[in-house]
């Protein structure tokens, strides 16, 4: 089949989304089908209405992509692509209307509120430690902890570095402290399946994009070394947020696990309905640890577009 493989465009993760095009790209490549690369501009409707391909491969991430707009147009367009599809994405790529969607079923997810960044710079938003990010940011693009000594206690000072500088709304959240975890799901023919449960140990502490980006910064350890209980629950959880979500194809669930607290301590950061396809990334990681090489998962992925 002729697959177009849409990466690029001009979100922040426009280098993570390029990487994960090429992969999948070269890698249909190999397995024998016909692909046309596409990077996304604003002439992207006419791009695919000329290359006619039978499915879109979006390995796009961030807004715009991840976000719903090419969705809906591929939708108007009636061209088959994968991965989820335009309300899911308009949910999944907004980490507040995320938990509104996934706490009501039982999922926890830290509490938080969106803050206007310059009332920042007059009051903490909520007792130290805790998270400032974009709503709708991926790779981890914005995202900031403020400690106690964060200024040393002070608020955020107006000319310190950081994503209020660039986002006039951000999300406040407590942070947890303790274990960085993720749970892959891929749709399979016979439905949805969680595939493992990986812990990310980020050498300096903090899993940022340079810790998911740069080779040797972060351990992945997939199975996780945790209590069975746990992983358990991280796969219940990772598959019960696909399904209320809507996800398709795959999606991906992060965790933060404060192990002193057990079950208690466990909670969603977010899902991803595009996560990477890169050679670090942890869906293609999981699913090689499931039996599942990377070429036969893109394709896994493409099948559930064709269902
Ligand atoms: N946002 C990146 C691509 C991920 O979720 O893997
Ligand atoms: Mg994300």
């Amino acid at each position: 089949i002729h697959i177009a493989v849409l990466m690029g465009g001009w979100a922040n993760e426009r280098p993570v989304s390029l990487m994960s095009g090429e992969g999948v790209a070269k890698a249909l490549e190999e397995r024998g089908h016909k692909v046309t690369r596409i990077d996304m501009d604003r002439q992207i409707a006419a791009r695919i209405a000329e290359v006619k391909p039978d499915v879109v491969f979006n390995a796009l991430h961030g807004v715009p992509g991840e976000d719903g707009t090419v969705q809906g147009m591929l939708d108007l367009m009636g061209v088959a692509y994968t991965h989820s599809g335009l309300a899911t994405s308009v949910i999944a790529i907004d980490k507040q209307l995320t938990k509104q969607a996934l706490v009501p079923h039982g999922i926890p997810m830290p509490g938080g509120r969106i803050v206007m960044s310059a009332d920042l710079f007059e009051r903490d938003p909520l007792p130290r430690p805790y998270v400032l990010k974009p709503v709708n940011e991926g790779s981890s693009v914005g995202v900031a902890i403020v400690t106690d000594e964060s200024n040393h206690g002070n608020p955020i000072s107006r000319s310190a570095k950081g994503p209020w500088q660039d986002f006039a709304e951000l999300l406040a959240e407590p942070y947890i402290k303790g274990r960085e975890m993720t749970a892959a799901v891929v749709d399979f023919p016979e439905g949805p399946r969680a595939l493992a449960v990986t812990e990310l140990k980020p050498k300096s502490g903090f899993y940022d994009f340079d810790a998911k980006y740069t080779d040797g910064m972060t351990d992945h350890v997939c199975p996780a070394d945790i209590p069975e209980h746990i992983r358990d629950l991280c796969l219940e959880i990772a598959l019960k947020a696909h399904k209320v979500l809507g996800c398709k194809g795959t999606s991906r669930t992060d965790f933060r696990w404060d192990e002193e607290e057990g079950e208690d301590g466990l909670f969603v950061l977010e899902t991803n309905t595009q996560p990477g396809m890169t050679p670090l990334s942890l869906v293609p990681e999981q699913a090689k640890f499931a039996g599942i090489e990377y070429g036969a998962l893109v394709e896994t992925i493409i099948a559930a577009a064709l269902r």
